[in-house]
């Protein structure tokens, strides 16, 4: 019976793991560049940012939307949209 439940606990973990992960694995650059046309262009030069790391950018964003770093517009942004804004700007020129 311990064993069971043993077994179903790794189970759930692994298929929460696959959700947790999926947005990350899969990001958009398309719909990143969307966000960033729309919302981010209007300040932004798309060099400012270009081919930077997506971790950094994500890193910048969350502390952004999280109120933990100053920036001239407030964002609100969810983690998967953050996710494809960095897959954007990381691999554009
Ligand atoms: C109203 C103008 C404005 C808009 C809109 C705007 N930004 Fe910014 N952003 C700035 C300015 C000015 C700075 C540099 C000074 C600062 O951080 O306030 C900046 C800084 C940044 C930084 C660097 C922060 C750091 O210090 O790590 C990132 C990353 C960034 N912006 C991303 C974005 C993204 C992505 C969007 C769109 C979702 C966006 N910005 C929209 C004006 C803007």
């Amino acid at each position: 019976m311990r064993r069971v439940a043993h077994v179903a606990a790794v189970l759930a973990g692994t298929a929460v793991g696959m959700l947790l992960g999926a947005p990350v694995l899969a990001a958009d650059a398309a719909a990143g560049k969307k966000i960033y046309d729309s919302i981010c262009a209007d300040c932004h030069e798309l060099k400012d940012h270009a081919g930077k790391p997506a971790a950094d950018l994500e890193k910048s964003l969350k502390a952004i939307v999280a109120r933990q770093k100053k920036h001239k517009k407030q964002l609100h942004l969810d983690d998967v949209q953050i996710a494809d804004v960095a897959a954007y700007l990381s691999t554009a020129k």
